[in-house]
């Protein structure tokens, strides 16, 4: 690629993540609020469109594309679109096609993913109590998520569990989450909750758990001791000496990560996101429909990432106890 995409403090972008729908079918209580506004469907881009998109993105060095939502899996054709984006990881021009869903049609779609070359998924999953998966979701059931985790495993492919750790909702049940994963072979992450959008009555200086409080407290159960692995993202790993399986922690608000950022976010309207946190972004919709040829996307594309911004400054407590941008983790999928 002549020249990669490089931002002005000398990061590399090879890591694409593509909201392919803002909807979904659960409302957890720290992403969204209960009653949610969707964007009309004509403002969305056609499944083509979004692979053209994709696309001139790989041609410019992006090796790592995940499709997020909302959730991914609720919309029409997607898969049609996987098995299209699959040959980029058959050129080898893609190292990774991935996604990060809520599982709950994992069961219905695992074959076909790993058929068209998923070999990781990443579940987001907070609890593994029933009822109280319920409360978190606010009308999702525990059973076909976990279901769907088991077919992908069936299907080959691995899975990561993420966790957003939630004082007081589900901070009783770190250790069985980790138990569980130890047990059936996965790598699980926690995530500290982010200031994004609004959600209704609940308030994220209640729902923020630290990290750093999360460690000590697994220190008191198993040795920890750091791991170098790095799956592309912000997470950082540790050991579990006794179990010897891998635990991830993604540190927004205690431990920036943003100085070795990679990435981008896309939504399915064709806005690009420079940063989870900052509002500034692209239209590439208008150069999409433009013309036939990629030349203005491109050209589009090269001038957001010269305004890729340092990071982002969430920050939550009492006196910043409103979302840091307005729109929700679900526009663009994390
Ligand atoms: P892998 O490392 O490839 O497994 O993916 P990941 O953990 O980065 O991605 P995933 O979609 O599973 O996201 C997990 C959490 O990390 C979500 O809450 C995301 O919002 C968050 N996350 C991912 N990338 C960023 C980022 O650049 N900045 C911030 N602040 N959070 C991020
Ligand atoms: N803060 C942190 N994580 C969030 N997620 C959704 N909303 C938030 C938030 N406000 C998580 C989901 C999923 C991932 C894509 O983002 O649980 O695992
Ligand atoms: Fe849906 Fe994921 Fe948001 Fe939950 S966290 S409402 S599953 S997009």
């Amino acid at each position: 690629i002549d020249p990669p995409m490089i931002d002005p403090f000398g990061r590399r972008i090879s890591y694409l993540r593509v909201s392919v729908t803002d909807r979904c079918d659960f409302r957890c209580v720290y992403c969204m609020a209960e009653d949610m506004t969707f964007l009309p469907k004509a403002e969305i881009l056609s499944l083509e469109e979004l692979d053209r998109l994709c696309s001139a993105f790989v041609g410019l060095g992006v090796r790592k594309l995940r499709l997020t939502g909302g959730e991914p899996l609720v919309r029409k054709g997607i898969m049609g679109l996987i098995r299209n984006l699959s040959r980029h990881l058959d050129s080898g021009a893609l190292e990774e096609l991935t996604l990060t869903t809520n599982g709950s049609q994992l069961g219905k779609y695992a074959r076909e993913l790993a058929d068209c070359g998923v070999r990781r998924v990443n579940v987001s999953i907070d609890s593994l109590d029933p009822e109280k998966f319920t409360r978190i979701t606010r009308w999702g059931k525990l059973e076909p998520v976990l279901a769907g985790i088991q077919a992908a495993k069936d299907a080959g492919i691995r899975v990561k569990l993420n966790t957003v750790a939630l004082k007081g909702v589900n901070d009783d049940e770190f250790y069985r989450l980790i138990e569980w994963c130890g047990e059936n072979g996965h790598d699980i992450t926690f995530i500290e909750v982010m200031p994004m959008g609004d959600i209704g009555g609940e308030n994220r200086v209640d729902q923020f758990y630290p990290i750093s409080l999360l460690r000590s407290h697994l220190a008191k159960r198993w040795t920890l001791t750091e791991n170098s692995h790095r799956s592309g993202g912000p997470a950082r790993y540790v050991t579990l000496e006794e179990t010897g399986q891998r635990v991830g922690f993604i540190t927004p608000l205690t431990h920036n990560f943003c100085e070795s950022c990679n990435r981008v976010r896309l939504t399915c309207t064709g806005t690009l996101y420079m940063c989870l946190g900052q509002d500034d972004a692209a239209d590439l919709r208008a150069p999409l429909r433009q013309s036939e040829s990629d030349e203005a996307l491109v050209a589009a594309i090269r001038e957001a990432i010269t305004r890729k911004p340092k990071g982002h400054d969430f920050i939550i407590d009492r006196r910043h106890s409103g979302p840091a941008v307005e729109r929700h983790m679900s526009v663009t999928g994390g």
